[in-house]
């Protein structure tokens, strides 16, 4: 303790911390680190607004025009950190099979020699902040409780919106408590007299690594989204994985929805949909026209953490406390309550300013700004954009605003009970081949349809259209160990609720992006997803019973409410039919997904592949 960098260190612990573990902890990261300072987060407003005005004066946040955006800042990022990064993403378990071949690894050993020296001295003249948060209401047998430790304000502010951050998360911990350890470092320390050049300072070297055993994440080198919030896909998806897999819960990348019909009786699905496939649009949608009488609320639109209860039902809370959403596309057609949600309260990062004061991204309603900032703080005008392309916001772009912004809010959004869940919904992005929607025979061929789910990449994202990339379960970069592993504890927790004599969910595949000829989507999408919701609801009520085809039960045009949307029979002929060449080809990439996913890949699986084969040759 006596070296320059740590004279007038003040090691104190404030009195509303009591648990040893954490105290000893902080005290050892902080010889490792070897910041200027500590500051234990209280989770008040009044520090929220203080650090806020922190990083307004280090020129890391602009204070949006009150008039316009009150209470908003904007953030624009180093142009190398705006995404998460998987290919820099480690599961560092002791043995490389327990990560499986989706998971890059490292043996945990070799890990931490490597990030040993980066760490070292990695928080030198910077602040380090003690972040307590609670993923879940406080206090629910469901929520678990981290500590993040970051030299980012950003990072402080943004937990904030994003979890149940404060005060009362020590309460919680007492004297004994567990946490799941998480720290996090931009990785640009600074030496003594040398200030920031950057408003984000970040190191091109980067890594975010995850130790499953002793449930601890390691952060280096990011500042941005899931790399640097470590409560969102680290914890609540990776490490969280695993928990629930060893103590029998589900840790998804599943947004939660409550449906109430006309007659008052109230429903709640989990839905799965990879990057980029609606799923916060679908999570705050508006029932169109044609509906009056059905509400939809939202519980989460990300994560859900679903256990198992003594009434033989599955629970579900959200996790998160604020979303942590893709801005770029965002409008009053795609999601009017997300629009609503976003007008004040808001970080921003990445979005273009205008000269107003105000906020704009690509995909806004109305007409663009004559003039903007974009993203990396250049001139940006519509001509601009027209001659060279130039985007005014990164399509990344992201907003952080709090759960309780969202006019859709379900009141029971921070029950630490949860909320039962009555259907899973697996949805993918295919032009081709899958049907709009498909409900499962039983729980294992839903598994097997989650399993295989696939999503085709743009030419947008990845330079190359058509390639249908495997995402099951849309847990490809979150599943925290063996993929194959990760099946079979779904299908043993089936198979664990039906012994009980449990009703288990029923689970639904659907596709919104099935193409014509003419290349174009034709299923509109967005708030006319009701139709399809409400289905489902008919289904769980007995109410329509389907066509059975190869898969399980699609609905027949009659069954679709079709009030206040033309869509012909042909039309939705285009988006349910079953093509039989196309799906002979589909089951052969499916057999290439179980190759190599061959270990410990459950026999369910192979058996039911075999099966819908056997059906489509019927
Ligand atoms: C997200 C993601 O940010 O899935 O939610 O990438
Ligand atoms: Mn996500």
């Amino acid at each position: 303790m006596n070296s320059p960098v740590m004279q007038g260190l003040n090691l104190e612990t404030p009195a509303f911390v009591k648990n040893a573990r954490l105290i000893a902890w902080v005290a050892d990261m902080v010889a490792l680190c070897k910041p200027d300072q500590v500051y234990w987060c209280d989770g008040s407003k009044e520090e929220y607004d203080r650090l806020c005005q922190q990083l307004v004066d280090k020129g890391t946040f602009t204070k949006l025009n009150p008039a316009k955006r009150p209470g908003s800042f904007l953030a624009n990022s180093d142009p190398s950190d705006v995404a998460r990064v998987e290919d820099r993403t480690f599961i560092c378990s002791h043995k490389k099979d327990d990560a499986g071949p989706t998971n890059n690894w490292v043996d945990p050993k070799e890990m931490r020699a490597t990030l040993q020296p980066l760490f070292d001295g990695c928080m030198r003249g910077r602040t380090m902040y003690v972040v307590p948060f609670s993923m879940g209401p406080l206090g629910s047998n469901i929520a678990h409780v981290g500590v993040e430790l970051s030299d980012s304000a950003y990072v402080a502010v943004n937990m904030r919106l994003m979890t149940r951050m404060g005060k009362a998360v020590y309460d919680v911990l007492g004297v004994n408590g567990e946490f799941v350890p998480c720290v996090h470092t931009i990785g640009a320390p600074l030496q003594p007299g040398e200030t920031d050049q950057t408003s984000w300072p970040c190191n091109k070297t980067k890594y975010i690594v995850h130790y499953p055993e002793t449930r601890e994440i390691w952060s280096f080198g990011s500042g941005y989204g899931g790399n640097a919030l470590l409560g969102k896909k680290c914890f609540a998806l990776r490490i969280a994985s695993n928990m629930g897999r060893d103590q029998g819960w589900l840790a998804e990348h599943m947004l939660i929805l409550g449906v109430t019909n006309p007659e008052g009786r109230k429903y709640h699905v989990a839905a799965a949909f990879p990057s980029a496939c609606g799923k916060t649009n679908f999570a705050m949608m508006i029932p169109p026209k044609g509906f009056e009488g059905w509400k939809v609320t939202t519980i989460g639109d990300d994560i859900a953490w679903i256990k198992p209860n003594a009434d033989g039902r599955l629970y579900a809370i959200n996790p998160e406390a604020g979303y942590f959403g893709v801005a770029p596309g965002t409008n009053y057609k795609t999601n009017p309550n997300c629009m609503a949600s976003l007008k004040q309260d808001v970080i921003y990062t990445n979005v273009a300013l205008t000269d107003d004061g105000d906020v704009w991204w690509e995909g806004m309603d109305g007409e663009p700004p004559a003039h903007a900032i974009d993203w990396q703080g250049k001139d940006w005008t519509p001509q601009l954009a027209k001659e060279t392309g130039a985007k005014a916001a990164h399509p990344n772009a992201r907003f952080t605003v709090a759960a309780t912004n969202n006019p859709a809010l379900d009141p029971a959004w921070d029950d630490p009970a949860g909320v039962a869940i009555d259907a899973f919904i697996f949805g993918g992005r295919r032009s081709t081949t899958v049907p709009l929607v498909t409900e499962a025979n039983d729980w294992v061929e839903g598994v097997y349809m989650a399993a295989t789910m696939g999503s085709e990449t743009t030419a947008a994202i990845m330079g190359q259209q058509g390639v249908v990339r495997r995402d099951p379960f849309a847990m490809l970069p979150f599943t925290g160990y063996n993929m194959s592993d990760y099946f079979q504890h779904w299908l043993n927790l089936g198979k664990k609720l039906e012994a009980s004599g449990a009703k288990l969910p029923k689970i639904f595949t659907t596709n919104w992006f099935r193409k014509g000829e003419d290349g174009k989507i034709v299923w509109p999408g967005y708030g006319e997803n009701m139709r399809v919701l409400k289905w489902m609801i008919d289904r769980l009520e007995g109410k329509v019973r389907g066509d059975r085809h190869a898969f399980g039960i699609s609905p027949s045009y009659q069954e679709l409410n079709w009030e206040g949307l033309p869509f012909t029979k042909a039309q939705f002929d285009q988006v349910i039919d079953i093509d039989l060449p196309a799906w002979e080809k589909e089951l052969q990439l499916h057999h290439e997904l179980f190759q190599q996913l061959a270990h410990h890949l459950p026999s369910e699986l192979k058996e039911t592949k075999a099966k819908i084969e056997q059906r489509l040759a019927a």
